[in-house]
């Protein structure tokens, strides 16, 4: 079998380790020959490709984003876009593909593999917001670096006596901030889940001045207060419809100086979270799930995304991967706010 492999949407740490357990079963395992497919769903809409083989692979398992290239272009914007991939796939003599994405990457997975293009796919995003999977890779790892970094910000906030504020990606689902939130310590914790009350934001700040301490607020991208609007960088969407998020930190830093008189900064991680080596859970994560990936591949089971349920790998249909977001369940963000003020 021939199959064409694909990193889409934005990248996270472990996707070379994905491709890698890939080729490096197919090729050794089953007998497969791979071609990459560059830039995410623009490689198969375009043609645009790169040799894939156990060369390719040598080395990257420590590597941080992609060898293979990502972007956010969706073919089902493009006219005829199906049927140009379906071509390219045959011209190419490709016989199936792996995708590795988060929901967009996934979801127009899901649509060819429902027009009876054989697809597999392995769930990627930082944001770890895909249904059907307990983790995705590259979620352990920024959690990690947003944790490295909460750590920091209490030792500068004690000396100034100041708040501090990190602003985590997530987009939509707030995993980030309740992980690092809670892993570095944090005095409150605002995911888009749960719009919060600024009053009793603010409380939580005076209470932990009262004890001598600085506090330290985690905020999610995607959090919004009650009655209020999503902040946003600037008014335009990619291609999927997304809008950039980014502002809520700097705005609660100005609630909270008008409201307190206390100096407040913000600091916002953004790409960082998403760069680097992957942590070994990550390493361990993606490789299996390559590995899986290309099995799935070998029995034909297409229409599948591999995931983790417990410490097994199983897989489950696309359509019920990039059905719904999978968010905060309320009771998760309860445990978190015993410690929080
Ligand atoms: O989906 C992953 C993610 O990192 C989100 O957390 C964030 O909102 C978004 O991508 C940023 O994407 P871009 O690469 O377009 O800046």
């Amino acid at each position: 079998m021939r199959i064409g492999v694909l990193t889409g949407g934005g990248d996270c740490p472990g996707l070379n380790a994905v491709i890698r357990g890939i080729v490096r079963r197919g090729v050794s395992d089953y007998g497969f020959s791979f071609v990459g497919f560059r830039d995410g769903w623009k490689g198969p809409l375009e043609g645009v490709t790169m040799p894939l083989d156990i060369d390719a692979v040598r080395g990257i398992l420590p590597r941080g984003g992609t060898i293979l290239g990502s972007s956010r272009t969706n073919p089902l914007k493009v006219d005829g876009g199906i049927k140009t991939i379906e071509k390219n796939l045959s011209d190419l003599g490709i016989d199936a593909l792996i995708a590795i994405g988060g929901e967009d990457t996934l979801g127009v997975a899901t649509v060819l593999h429902e027009y009876g293009i054989s697809v597999v796919g392995v769930p990627k995003t930082i944001d770890n917001d895909l249904s059907g999977t307990d983790y995705t890779f590259g979620f352990d790892t920024a959690v990690m670096i947003a944790t490295e970094a909460i750590d920091r910000l209490h030792t500068t906030a004690e000396s100034h006596h100041r708040v501090l504020i990190c602003e985590v990606m997530g987009r939509h689902a707030g995993w980030i901030a309740l992980h690092s939130g809670m892993a570095g310590g944090a005095n409150g914790i605002l995911i888009p889940e749960v719009p919060f009350d600024l009053n009793e934001v603010v409380g939580w700040v005076e209470s932990r001045f009262r004890s001598h301490y600085s506090p330290i607020l985690v905020v999610s991208e995607g959090a919004l207060p009650k009655n209020g609007d999503l902040i946003t960088k600037d008014a335009t969407l990619d291609a999927f419809g997304h809008v950039k998020l980014s502002g809520i930190g700097e705005w609660l830093a100005g609630q909270i100086e008008t409201r307190t008189g206390k100096e407040a900064r913000t600091t916002v991680l953004g790409h960082v979270q998403r760069g680097g080596t992957p942590t070994a859970f990550d390493r361990v994560l993606a490789t299996r799930f390559g590995l899986n990936a290309v099995t799935a591949a070998m029995d034909q089971d297409w229409g599948k995304m591999v995931a983790l349920q417990g410490t097994d790998i199983v897989r489950v249909p696309l359509a019920v991967a990039t059905g719904a977001l999978k968010t905060v369940p309320l009771a998760r963000y309860a445990e978190a706010t015993a410690f929080f003020g």
